[in-house]
């Protein structure tokens, strides 16, 4: 027998089955009906105090299941461009971590049977905005990686088409990540770099006067994507990459070489180099850049400074490069011939300064360029053997 609800609230908070606050909570309310709420000594201020509690509890608990669910959801991830250098690998990795269906992978390109057989692939153009809604939607897409683009030796051969795809692209893309409240990965590049910025080492904020569309172009993207996080809350995530060394063909770019010479020399003995002996530039095999944009992505909200970083694992030339080949290829030869590609290399930064990253989410690379070596020319001596050419 109670004799105020005090009492019976203090009963209750005792009691073994009143296991959390809710619990009490809505038992004292429901009693406060029964009980009270038809005696007619009972206070209303009571009644309206227990109603209260009952409704900021259930309100509280509603909001951190919410939090909880959040936290502990696997994303729904679609990647576009996804059949380029990166998307491949990129897919790989994270539906490890995330699950197959869960990684969406997107281009316009056809895919092989390998990729069809892989996991989810779907056709999606980016400069086509209700195409991709459809697609988000439809797929419940919660992170975007935006990988499509012209890279920056292609993008010079086509500089209409790389306004498009590059510009107009992260138009729709950011629009849509707006709206749909998607975490968004967009790829930066030391491209966005141009010859004011210092080069080495080039820090995360600095001068960027890029001398190409594809450098100009990810300025934008880098620029907008801030913008969208200040003014819109927008979650907007962007990694400056080096040249990214994997063993898949690469997409037009100004670091290419170092793909291509594993390529010739195990094939053919020898390769001619389109940049200087002495060209230093940044460079981080793709486990690396994969890892990165993973950790980057994982990284709570609260530890990001920046929404753009600098990333990197090492700097060589291309001299440097063949002399590290060459203590497991014992015999090949190495011509130079520099082309257009040159002027945009001597414009790049030299050595990239990641401390920001290294200091905001513990960003820290793994393989060195011995470890580089090794990994490029069992990876290349298996692709060989399975497709039995170069890459196109
Ligand atoms: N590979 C690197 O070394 C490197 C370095 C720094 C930054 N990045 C960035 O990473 C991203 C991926 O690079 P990558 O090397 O895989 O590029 P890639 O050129 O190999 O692939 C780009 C993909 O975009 C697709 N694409 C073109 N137009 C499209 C459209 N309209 N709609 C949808 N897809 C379209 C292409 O079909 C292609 O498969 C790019 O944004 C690039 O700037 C790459």
């Amino acid at each position: 027998m109670f004799h105020s609800s005090k009492q019976y609230l203090l009963y209750n908070l005792f009691q073994p089955h009143a296991t959390d606050l809710r619990t009490l909570c809505i038992s004292s309310y429901r009693l406060s009906h029964t009980v009270f709420y038809r005696a007619s000594h009972v206070q209303s201020s009571v009644i309206m105090f227990l109603r209260n509690l009952y409704r900021n509890t259930v309100n509280l608990s509603i909001r951190n299941y919410s939090a909880n669910k959040c936290k502990t959801k696997v994303p729904k991830i679609l990647i576009t461009g996804g059949l380029g250098q990166l998307g491949v690998e990129c897919a790989r990795y994270l539906r490890c971590k995330y699950g197959k269906d869960n990684v969406i992978l997107s281009d316009i390109i056809k895919p092989t049977e390998e990729i069809v057989n892989d996991g989810p692939y779907i056709f999606v153009d980016i400069l086509d905005f209700k195409g991709l809604q459809k697609v988000v939607v439809n797929h419940g897409v919660d992170w975007l990686i935006h990988f499509s683009a012209l890279l920056s030796a292609i993008g010079e051969q086509n500089v209409p088409l790389a306004v498009r795809v590059n510009i107009e692209g992260v138009h729709n893309v950011i629009e849509l990540a707006k709206q749909y409240k998607l975490r968004l990965f967009v790829p930066s590049t030391i491209g966005a770099f141009g010859p004011d910025s210092p080069r080495n080492p080039t820090p995360n904020v600095t001068v960027q006067r890029p001398r190409t569309i594809y450098g100009v172009s990810k300025v934008h993207a880098e620029l907008l994507g801030e913008y969208y996080y200040h003014k819109f809350g927008l979650d907007f995530r962007c990694l400056r990459f080096p040249g990214v060394i994997s063993s898949d063909p690469p997409g037009g770019g100004t670091t290419d070489y170092a793909i291509a010479v594993f390529h010739d020399v195990l094939r053919k003995g020898t390769y001619q180099c389109y940049l200087k002996p002495d060209t230093r530039l940044p460079m981080m095999h793709v486990r690396d850049a994969l890892r990165a944009l993973s950790e980057f992505l994982d990284a709570p909200n609260d530890k990001l400074v920046r929404r753009v970083y600098n990333v990197t694992s090492m700097s060589f030339t291309p001299e440097e490069l063949t002399a590290a080949m060459s203590k497991h290829i014992p015999d090949f030869k190495i011509t130079y011939q520099p082309d257009s590609r040159q002027d945009i290399a001597d414009s790049w930064p030299q050595v990239f300064d990641d401390s920001e990253a290294r200091r905001d989410w513990n960003w820290k690379p793994e393989v060195d360029l011995e470890n580089l070596v090794t990994l490029m020319i069992k990876e290349v001596k298996e692709k060989i053997a399975t497709n039995g050419k170069l890459p196109s």
